[in-house]
This record gives C-alpha cells, structure tokens and sequence, in this order.
C-alpha cells in the first residue's frame, strides 16, 4: 500500500524507519520529512497541516493510510477533515478526532476527562481572566511548588512551575492575559507531584489497544537535569522502575479508563495515545495525555518493536487491533539527541554536517537537517539522535555515545547523562 507520513522531526524520521520495514508499504512518503527521512521515503512538500494540499496529494498518489506523527493537524482537525469528505472518507488516519486530540489540546479538557473517570492526576483548578482572585486564593490553599499550565497548546513552554507565592500570582496573572496568547485564556492551576517520570505508549483502535515499550526522556538542556527544558535530549527504554507490578497499575488504572471513557463519550480515537506519567512513591498518576508518539522517546520504541508496524496500523483502521500481536524486543534501546549550540535559546543554522559515514552500529535519526547543495546541513535546534541497542541500557548508552563523538557540526552538543540517574 501507499503511505503518507505527516510531520518532519526525529519521531517521523524513527516512524519512517519502521514502516519501511515492512513488506506490506509499497511508496512511503513524508510531508514535509527532514534530510534523513529522504533515505527511507519520498519527502512530499507540503506541511503537515495544509488539508487542501495534502487532499491533492493524496488522491493524485492513491494513499492508502495517512500517518500522522506531531499533535497540529491533529488538533486542527486532520481526521475529521479526512472522514467528512466523500472523496476521503474510506482513507484511514492514524490518530484521533478533533474531539478525541483535545486530550493534548486542552489540559483543561483533559483534566475534566481524568476527573469524570476517576484517572489518577493531580488535584487542580481552572481559571480564566474572570476568576482571577478565585485562582489566587486557590495558589494559597496550595503548597510550593506552584504549577501553571496553559490550556492551549503552547508549543511545549505553557508549564510554569514556581516557588514563590507572590511570583506565581503575578504569572497567573501574566498568563490570562496573553502571555502565551489565546492558549493561555484559561489556565489549569495543580498540586504539585513529586517523583520521577516515564512515557508509556498506547496503540488503539478505539476499542482494543496495545501497550509500546515504556521509555524515559530527558527534557533539560543540562547534564543532571538542569536548565531550560528542550524538545527532549535522550531516551531510554525499558525503565527499570516501571516494572511489571507498576504496569499493571497503569493498565487497570489509566489504560483501560482512559479507553473506556472515550468510548462512553462517544469520541472517536483511532492512534497513539502518550502518557505522561510520574512515578509518586510506586503509583503511577497523569500528568499529561499527548495525542501522538513522543519525540525523542520514538526514536528509542521503535527500536524495540519487533512487529510489523503497518500491520498494526491496518488493526488500528479496521477495528481489528485485537487480533494483532506486539512483539517487544527483550535488548535496551537508547537515543541521545545532538543538538546545536545555543539551544533551546538562540542558535545558528546551516552548519555541514560531517562524519556519519563512520558511525557504526547506531541508528542516526534526522530531527533538524537538511540537503543543502548537495551538502547535509543542521536546519534546528536538534539536529540528530543516535540510537543504539545493547543487552542493557549501559552497553547501549555506550554505543551512541561512540558514534555520538564520530558526527560532527560547529558548536554541537549533547548530554553525556542520558540514563545515568535509572538504575
Ligand atoms: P507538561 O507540558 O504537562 O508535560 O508539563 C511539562 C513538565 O512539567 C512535565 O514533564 C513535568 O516535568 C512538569 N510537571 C507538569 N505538571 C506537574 C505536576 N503536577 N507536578 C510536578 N511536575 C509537573
Ligand atoms: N518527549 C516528550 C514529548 O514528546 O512531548
């Protein structure tokens, strides 16, 4: 069959890979893709949320399934657009409705969800301009470490978390005032959870569903998790605390609710559902749904994905995931992102890219490259992630890090801790 991925990051490049694997896809492309993708799939450009573009596209190239890998088009509607359209409608999308991508799109929404289906999260309030001084009084009830979350989507930076009660009431204001424009109109105020945490991976058709191969990422610029976040600066998988017993708790108490409640409110969600989870003294509670793959920890799960992925899909589109088997491969996988210097903050672009001829026994995912004249160069602020197996997490760290030193770019930069701090 032919596929079209939508999306151009690291995860779409790691989809890229695994879908390629499988004898089932005839013509892979990827919209708009990256320079790694083009090695795997034809890079098609067009954005990821242009639908009229992508409708051509796709009735011009006979696409059998669309893929879609970041959060926009799907909050922006991709599936119902697809499924609303007489020309369209017998295409398969892997992911969720509109409504069903409002677990990402809005925590306010998501946390209403948790509540009506008693998912474990932690306690919160919303408020918008109008209830200002009732969100004031709720930061007092509170203890510090405060929490703010922009309900909207805010590209990753809506979370506020802060020490000082004056401080929070005066960004509490900022916020519903536009800091983060329309996305912060309303803002989710919560307790605040101590404890470590963990990416768990959900396949569904809506119905049936397949729990991935948990992961970790590491979100801070700094070794030791310190500095500003980033879009994730390594992953590991397995995570050795999220064991068996653990699992268990967040299939019966996450997994099977979350599913049942999209269908007792009637949303449609046929794809990937994240879990943020945190680990507070060995049970597992939300703290956020996000409506598609992770990124970077994609680039360590699918590694460890013996099963054809297409074939999974083709469960997902037809209501039939429960026949389907997820095959896990037992051997740790790893990816450690190198970045351009100066990220998250101010970087430069278009640096020659040299050296990955020699790496060796690594996976190199693309996140920001491009071909430039015939030369690959850096196009973000991540630029690669190398991703390795090994029998255990260290031998696989061991390997990346190997060929991590073999790439090279002006003022590049990684993390030397990725999985240091998990036993
Ligand atoms: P989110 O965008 O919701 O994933 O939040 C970004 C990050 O903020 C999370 O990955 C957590 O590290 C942190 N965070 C969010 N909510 C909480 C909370 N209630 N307690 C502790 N940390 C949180
Ligand atoms: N790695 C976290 C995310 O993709 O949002």
């Amino acid at each position: 069959m032919n596929i079209l991925l939508l999306g151009s990051g690291g995860r779409e490049h790691a989809l890229a890979w695994k879908m390629a694997q499988s004898n089932k896809v005839e013509h892979l492309y990827i919209a708009p893709g990256n320079g790694g993708t083009l090695s795997v799939g034809e890079n098609v450009s067009i954005s990821a949320t242009d639908f009229p573009a992508i409708k051509n596209f796709v009735l011009e190239k006979n696409i059998n399934m669309v893929v879609v890998g970041p959060e926009d088009p799907l909050v922006k509607g991709v599936y119902d657009f697809f499924v609303s359209d007489p020309a369209l409608s017998s295409i398969p999308v892997i992911g969720p409705s509109k409504e069903g991508a409002q677990l990402e799109g809005s925590k306010d929404f998501a946390k209403g969800f948790m509540m009506r289906h008693q998912i474990p999260t932690a306690r919160y309030k919303s408020f918008t301009a109008a209830t200002l001084q009732d969100g004031c009084r709720f930061l007092e009830e509170l203890e510090a470490p405060y929490v703010l979350k922009a309900d909207g989507l805010a590209a990753g930076k809506g979370v506020l978390i802060i020490n000082n009660l004056d401080e929070v009431k005066q960004e509490l204001g900022n916020m519903l005032n536009g800091k983060f424009g329309n996305a912060s109109a309303t803002v989710v105020i919560e307790e605040f959870l101590a404890g470590i945490e963990c990416s768990v991976f959900v396949l569904t058709d809506g119905k049936d569903y397949k729990i991935l191969p948990v992961a970790k990422d590491y979100k801070r610029i700094g070794e030791g998790d310190t500095g500003l976040n980033t879009g994730g600066m390594g992953a590991v998988s397995p995570v050795p605390f999220a064991d068996a017993t653990f699992m268990k708790k967040v299939e019966e108490r996450i997994v099977i609710p979350t599913i049942k409640g999209l269908q007792q409110e009637n949303i449609c969600y046929k794809g990937f559902i994240f879990l943020g989870l945190i680990n507070v003294k060995n049970e597992p509670m939300v703290i956020e749904y996000n409506v598609r793959m992770g990124d970077p920890e994609t680039e360590a799960v699918m590694l460890r994905i013996k099963s054809d992925l297409v074939d999974l899909f083709e469960g997902v589109a037809t209501g039939t995931l429960g026949s389907k088997t997820l095959i896990e491969d037992e051997r740790a996988a790893v990816t450690v992102m190198m970045v351009s210097g100066g990220y998250p903050e101010a970087y430069e672009k278009g640096k020659e890219i040299t050296g990955l001829e020699n790496v060796k026994d690594s996976i190199v995912f693309h996140a920001g490259t491009q071909m430039k004249d015939g030369k690959l160069v850096t196009s973000g602020g991540r630029v690669l992630s190398v991703s390795s197996y090994g029998k255990d997490k260290e031998e696989a760290l061991a390997q990346s890090f190997q060929n991590v030193q073999k790439i090279n770019f002006d003022k590049k930069y990684f993390r030397s801790d990725i999985g240091k701090d998990l036993k």
